[in-house]
């Protein structure tokens, strides 16, 4: 009797002590200071990792402290006023093809009130859920982005917002929002038509660059000096820009 107790007490600690997250081995560098996270989040932002699917459960307060607690606004303005200062070199052209490329979602408009009640992404994505979310036509604008928008337009620049959204399902509502936040005078929104439907948001974004770099049609010939975006899928590919700015998110990665 006394044996089977200490072989279940045994037992006990051995499970206890495997499901800790001291053995989690994700996780290299366990600690109570949010060095593992810190690392995760550079990692993440350099494109070092890639295709993840949510964000380390032990990483939610982390990135719930960067996204609402001042630092995330603060990164926003810094790369901004880079941006600001990469415009100032740019001669803009009197013949109308000086183009600059826009993501929408969490570059122009936010959706950390939506993540907010998905733990900041460490719930995986919800395609439902982000659709009703969207279609309420209320995420606010980043007021950084919002800023450098209004300086590309005032200066002359093309400005193309290009987004991974279905045109058929969220066009409407995206048009809405993005206008009720203040985003008027940009040279066009551009939305995932249906031929563009499953593939890659690299893909995709890549092709509608080409088209407004090349030559041939009506939408052609721009030179796209930069462009932004909170995903490396907005940022790889072909056509990417003169010089490509890399927003913070450390919520969720869109392959
Ligand atoms: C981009 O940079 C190259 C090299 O600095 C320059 O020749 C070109 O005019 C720039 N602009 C565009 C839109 O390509
Ligand atoms: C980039 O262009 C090359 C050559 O046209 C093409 O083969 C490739 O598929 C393109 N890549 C993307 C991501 O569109
Ligand atoms: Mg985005």
């Amino acid at each position: 009797m006394q044996r089977i107790w200490e072989l279940l007490v045994f037992l006990l600690f051995i499970k206890l002590v495997y499901t800790s997250a001291y053995w989690r081995p994700s996780d290299p560098f366990p600690d109570s200071s949010g060095r593992y996270c810190l690392s995760w989040r550079l990692a993440v932002e350099a494109n070092n990792v890639r295709a993840w699917r949510t964000v380390p459960t032990q990483c939610l307060p982390h990135v719930e402290n960067y996204m609402t607690g001042g630092q995330y606004e603060h990164d926003l303005n810094f790369i901004i006023e880079h941006i600001e200062s990469y415009i100032d070199t740019i001669q803009v052209s009197d013949d109308g093809l000086d183009a600059w490329i826009l993501d929408v979602d969490d570059t122009c408009i936010s959706n950390v009130l939506y993540y907010q009640g998905k733990r900041f992404g460490c719930d995986p994505f919800d395609p439902v859920g982000f659709r009703t979310w969207a279609l309420r036509r209320g995420c606010p604008a980043i007021p950084a982005v919002l800023r450098l928008f209004n300086n590309l337009v005032d200066r002359g620049f093309k400005v193309f917002l290009v987004t991974g959204r279905d045109e058929e399902t969220l066009g409407q509502a995206t048009l809405d929002n993005l206008h009720r936040q203040g985003f008027i005078g940009y040279e066009k929104l551009i939305l995932r038509s249906a031929e563009y439907r499953g593939q890659s948001a690299v893909a995709y974004k890549s092709e509608i660059r080409s088209q407004l770099e090349g030559g041939g049609g009506e939408d052609g010939g721009y030179r796209i000096w930069g462009n932004v975006g909170d995903q490396w899928s907005d940022l790889e590919g072909n056509c990417t820009g003169n010089r490509t700015f890399k927003l913070p998110n450390p919520m969720y990665f869109v392959p």
